[in-house]
C-alpha cells in the first residue's frame, strides 16, 4: 500500500512540474487573460506592418495628384467628400533610444525641452512608436516653439497657430495664401536665412509653409489614393500629425521652383547650404537621411523645422533627430 501512494505522489509531481514548465511561455494580459508572448518587432519592421494597414480619412479627395501637390502653384478647392474606414494595426516596436548610437540630450540641452520648463505632469512615456501610428498621443504644447509632432505625438483635433504671418521671401507661386504662412518667429528666422543663402550666391523660394488640417486631410487621401496607405505614408504625415500645420515648417527650393519637394533637389547646391547652414538660423532639416526608422519618413532634404538656434544647433551637431532629442519629455493631454 505504502509503495502505491509514493508512486502516486510522484506521479503527481511529474505533472506539476510539466504544467509549471508550459505556463512559463505565456504571459498574463492586464485584465488577467492569458495570451501568447509575440516578440516585440524593430522600429522598421513595425513601421512596415502598421503601414500596411488600410486606413483612410475623413475627407475630400479632388485635386490632381502629381507627386507632392502642396508643391503645385494652383490652389484648387476641394469638390466632393469622401469617407473611408480604418482598420489600423496594434504592434510592438523597441524604444528608438535602444536602437541607435546617438547620445541623448544632456541635462542641460534637456531643460530646453517645454516638458521640464513647464513642469508638465504627463508626458509621452518613452519614445517608442514614434515611426508608426499603433500609439497616438495629443501633443500638450501645441504653441510652444519645442512642439514635436510626428505618427505618435499629434496636435490637437482642428489646432490653428497663433500669429501666422506672411515671410516676405519669395515663393514658387504668386498667390497670397495660407501655405505662405508661418508662426511670426519662425517667418523671422526665415527671412535670415533667406537672406545668408543669398549672400552666399544661393536664390532660395518657398514652396509650401502652413497647411490646415483638413488641407493636410486632402493632400494625403490623395496620395493614398493614387499610392495606397504603405507609400503615403513613408512621404505624406496624417492629417493631426504634419509638422506642416504647427506654422514652424516649410519646403524650401531654389528659385526656379525645379525639384520643388521631389527626391531630385537632393544633391543640389540649395540642398548642400540647407544641410550646412539651416541650423544658424534655428531651423534642421527634419527628415534626414538614414533616419526614416526614427523619424517615419523618407529623406526631405526640403523640409526644414524651426526649432530656435539652440536645439537646432545641438541636433544638428550631433546628426541626430528630434525624436531622439527629446527622448520621453513629451507633455501630453492624452
Ligand atoms: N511630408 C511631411 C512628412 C508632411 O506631410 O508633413
Ligand atoms: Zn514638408
Amino acid at each position: 500500500m505504502r509503495k502505491y501512494v509514493v508512486t502516486f505522489i510522484v506521479a503527481v509531481l511529474i505533472v506539476a512540474g510539466g504544467f509549471l514548465a508550459w505556463d512559463k511561455h505565456r504571459t498574463p494580459a492586464a485584465d488577467g487573460e492569458v495570451v501568447e508572448k509575440t516578440p516585440a518587432l524593430s522600429p522598421q519592421k513595425s513601421s512596415q506592418a502598421e503601414a500596411s494597414g488600410t486606413t483612410a480619412v475623413k475627407g475630400t479627395v479632388s485635386e490632381s495628384t502629381t507627386k507632392n501637390q502642396d508643391s503645385q502653384t494652383s490652389s484648387n478647392q476641394p469638390k466632393s467628400g469622401e469617407a473611408g474606414k480604418s482598420t489600423g494595426q496594434t504592434q510592438t516596436a523597441k524604444n528608438v533610444n535602444s536602437n541607435n548610437t546617438d547620445s541623448k540630450p544632456s541635462a542641460g540641452s534637456k531643460s530646453d525641452s517645454e516638458a521640464s520648463a513647464k513642469g508638465s505632469s504627463k508626458t509621452g512615456g518613452k519614445t517608442e512608436f514614434v515611426n508608426t501610428y499603433s500609439v497616438e498621443h495629443v501633443v500638450s504644447n501645441p504653441e510652444s516653439m519645442n512642439v514635436l509632432v510626428n505618427k505618435t505625438y499629434r496636435l490637437p483635433a482642428g489646432y490653428v497657430p497663433p500669429d501666422l504671418v506672411y515671410p516676405n521671401v519669395p515663393f514658387t507661386f504668386s498667390e497670397k495664401i495660407d501655405k505662405r504662412k508661418m508662426r511670426k518667429e519662425a517667418a523671422t528666422a526665415l527671412e535670415k536665412l533667406f537672406a545668408g543663402a543669398k549672400k552666399d550666391g544661393v536664390s532660395l523660394a518657398g514652396v509650401s509653409a502652413y497647411r490646415s488640417e483638413s488641407r493636410q486631410t486632402t493632400l494625403y487621401n490623395n496620395y493614398v489614393k493614387r499610392d495606397g496607405v504603405k507609400a503615403a505614408d513613408t512621404y505624406s504625415a496624417r492629417p493631426g500629425h504634419s509638422e506642416h500645420q504647427t506654422g514652424l515648417t516649410i519646403d524650401v527650393s531654389g528659385s526656379t521652383g525645379k525639384c520643388a519637394a521631389e527626391s531630385c533637389f537632393a544633391g543640389t547646391k540649395e540642398a548642400k547650404w540647407l544641410a550646412k547652414h539651416a541650423h544658424e538660423y534655428g531651423f534642421i532639416v527634419r527628415y534626414p537621411e538614414g533616419k526614416d526608422s526614427i523619424t517615419g519618413y523618407e529623406y526631405e532634404p526640403w523640409h526644414l523645422r524651426y526649432i530656435g538656434t539652440k536645439i537646432a544647433q545641438t541636433v544638428a551637431s550631433r546628426s541626430t533627430t528630434l525624436e531622439q532629442y527629446f527622448g520621453s519629455s513629451i507633455p501630453v493631454s492624452k
